[in-house]
C-alpha cells in the first residue's frame, strides 16, 4: 500500500503516520527526515544556508525518487510539499492513497504557538501575527491540499480517533 499524509505545519502528520504504521505494519517515512539525511543538515539550516528555492528543488526531487522507488509505505510530507513543483499531481496517482489532514485556523495557530522555533517559515512571527499568517497561508495552500483523494478533519479528535477514522477509509 502507498499512503501519503499531508496537511499544514503542526497538524500532526509525522506522529499520525507513526501510529498508523504501528496499526497497519506498513513502514512509515517522513519527507523532512529524508531531506535532512540526504543533505546531512537540518531543515532550518538548509533554509538559512541555501534558501527556500533550493529546499523546494531537493524536496521535489527526493519526493519523486521516493514515490518511484518504494512500493509499501506511509509517507508524511512537509506542510509545503504539495504546493510546489507540481507535486500535487502525485497525490492523484492511481496506486496512491493521499490523505489531507484538515484542521481549522484556530487549531493550527494554537498548535504552532509553541513550536515556531524549528520552522523557518514561522520563526520570525510574533504570536499575534501567527493567526493571520496561518489564515492567509492556508487559503493559498488549500487548492493543492484539495488534490488529495481523502480528507480527514482532525479538529477535536484524539490521535487514536483519527487513526481509527483513517483505517476505516483505506
Ligand atoms: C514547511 C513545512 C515543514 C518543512 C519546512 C517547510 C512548509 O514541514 O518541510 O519547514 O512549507 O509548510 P512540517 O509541516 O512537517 O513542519
Amino acid at each position: 500500500m502507498k499512503i501519503i499524509l499531508l496537511g499544514y505545519m503542526g497538524v500532526g502528520k509525522t506522529s499520525l503516520s507513526k501510529k498508523l504504521s504501528k496499526k497497519t505494519r506498513i513502514p512509515c517515512f517522513d519527507l523532512d527526515e529524508i531531506i535532512e539525511k540526504s543533505e546531512n543538515s537540518s531543515i532550518s539550516s538548509i533554509f538559512k544556508e541555501r534558501g527556500e528555492v533550493y529546499f523546494r528543488k531537493i524536496e521535489h526531487q527526493l519526493f519523486k525518487d521516493f514515490i518511484e522507488k518504494e512500493e509499501n509505505f506511509i509517507l508524511s510530507l512537509g506542510g509545503g510539499t504539495a504546493c510546489y513543483a507540481n507535486n500535487h499531481l502525485f497525490l492523484q496517482k492511481e496506486d496512491i492513497i493521499s490523505i489531507y489532514l484538515k484542521a481549522s485556523i484556530e487549531n493550527l495557530t494554537d498548535r504552532l504557538k509553541k513550536k515556531r522555533e524549528k520552522r523557518p517559515l514561522l520563526k520570525n512571527l510574533t504570536e499575534d501575527e501567527l493567526q493571520e499568517y496561518v489564515a492567509k497561508h492556508l487559503f493559498d495552500r488549500n487548492y493543492y491540499y484539495q488534490n488529495s483523494k481523502l480528507t480527514v478533519v482532525v479538529d477535536g479528535k484524539s490521535k487514536k480517533e483519527i487513526v481509527k477514522e483513517i483505517l476505516q477509509l483505506i
